[in-house]
């Protein structure tokens, strides 16, 4: 009888060791709502790579069908997103959602799970990413609350310049860093100020020492993993320039020190850092869906492939096209959701 006590409570443990801490396993018999919600909002966030983190705010429907073998399952999901860019290493679940007036975005996502042999995956989903309230409507609520500029506006993008510029006099630092991505721009009239500008901006180590002679920009980035990063709040008035910079450092993943005459690994462009922090990118990082792997990564498009941040990641000024024009009528103020897996493209 004791012998049995025991084998009961080992397979027990085995049980709840094989599903997501703390969460009850999803059957087909009993699919859990919030259980298949948080299992899609991880992995939304794991190949969510520009922007912000973003947290599930409501379950607004779920459908589940039989089919041979297990189930599918469609969850109609909406999610806000946090102040967390997605270079915090914090995890989603202790991030902080933008408050309304901070100008809030929700993500409205349909979100297709199959369920089959105990094993639940995430075969599809596509968001529609906006803001919680129009320009319009924001003016009626808030007349002086900050307006959100395309992410590429020039007067923006000049003020993420000089505040890397700025940034980039901290003799603390051991490197240069330059701009990885910018997150948002917002803007406001301030009387006696002009308009202000208040980006919000992801920076990365690159290899040039700190007080070298070199043109900055030119500089190449540290392997995502050997490369701290910094993320920077700024403000910068159009009479007065620069205001303000304040940022936050995050460490490498990677810290290593290097041998005595060793140098810097050699990355290429196809070096990652992991959203989550794990030694390796995860199975299928820099798949599009199961599909065959996309071709070399040529987009170039300020936007590389979900899982991948590619040498687009460090030219954001250019362009803006995100998911590669795969979405229609994107905000051109956000960094929206990405569909998974991304339609295989045919050709440039
Ligand atoms: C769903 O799972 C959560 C977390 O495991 C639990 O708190 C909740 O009671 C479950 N709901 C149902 C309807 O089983
Ligand atoms: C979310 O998207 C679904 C499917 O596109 C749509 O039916 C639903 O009305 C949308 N919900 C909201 C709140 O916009
Ligand atoms: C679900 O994903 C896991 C790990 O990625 C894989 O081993 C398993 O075969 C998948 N199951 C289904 C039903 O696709
Ligand atoms: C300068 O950089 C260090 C990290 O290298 C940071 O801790 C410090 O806050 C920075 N100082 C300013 C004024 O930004
Ligand atoms: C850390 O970086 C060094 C230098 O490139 C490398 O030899 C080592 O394998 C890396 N460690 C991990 C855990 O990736
Ligand atoms: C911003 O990007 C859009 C789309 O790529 C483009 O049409 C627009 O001209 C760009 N604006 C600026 C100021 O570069």
């Amino acid at each position: 009888m004791r012998t049995l006590g025991v084998l009961t409570l080992l397979s027990a443990a085995v049980l709840l060791c094989s599903a997501a801490p703390g969460l009850e396993p999803l059957t087909c018999r009993k699919v859990n709502s919030s259980v298949a919600a948080d299992k899609a909002v991880h992995h939304i966030n794991e190949y969510h790579d520009h922007g912000y983190k973003f947290r599930l705010h409501e379950v607004q429907g779920n459908s589940v069908e039989q089919v041979d073998g297990g189930c599918n399952v469609k969850l109609q999901l909406d999610l806000r997103e946090t102040k967390c860019h997605t270079i915090n290493p914090k995890p989603f679940e202790d991030c902080e959602i933008r408050s309304e007036l901070a100008r809030a975005v929700k993500a409205n996502c349909t979100v297709l799970m199959t369920i089959k042999d105990g094993d639940a995956n995430i075969t599809k989903y596509e968001c529609d990413t906006r803001q919680e309230k129009t320009n319009l409507e924001m003016v009626r609520i808030c007349p002086d609350c900050p307006v959100l500029l395309p992410l590429n506006n020039s007067e923006g993008l000049k003020s993420v310049r000089e505040a890397t510029a700025e940034f980039n006099k901290n003799t603390s630092n051991q490197h240069y860093y330059i701009l990885k991505e910018v997150g948002r721009i917002s803007t406001g009239y301030i009387m006696g100020l002009g308009m202000n500008y208040y980006p919000e901006f992801a920076l990365v180590e690159t290899r040039c020492p700190m007080g070298s002679r070199i043109i900055i920009e030119a500089c190449v980035p540290l392997c995502p993993d050997r490369a701290r990063h910094a993320f920077c709040r700024s403000s910068y008035s159009s009479q007065n320039g620069l205001l303000s910079t304040e940022c936050e450092f995050y460490p490498a993943e990677n810290t290593t020190a290097l041998g005595p005459g060793e140098k810097e690994p050699v990355c290429g462009h196809h070096g990652r850092r992991h959203p989550h922090g794990h030694g390796g990118p995860p199975p299928h990082a820099h798949d599009h869906g199961g599909g065959p792997p996309p071709h070399a990564h040529d987009h170039g498009h300020g936007s590389p492939p979900p899982g991948g941040k590619g040498k687009g990641s460090f030219h954001p000024l250019r362009h803006f096209h995100p998911c590669h024009g795969f979405l229609v009528n994107p905000d051109p103020a956000l960094h929206p959701i990405c569909p998974w897996p991304l339609p295989h493209r045919t050709q440039n």
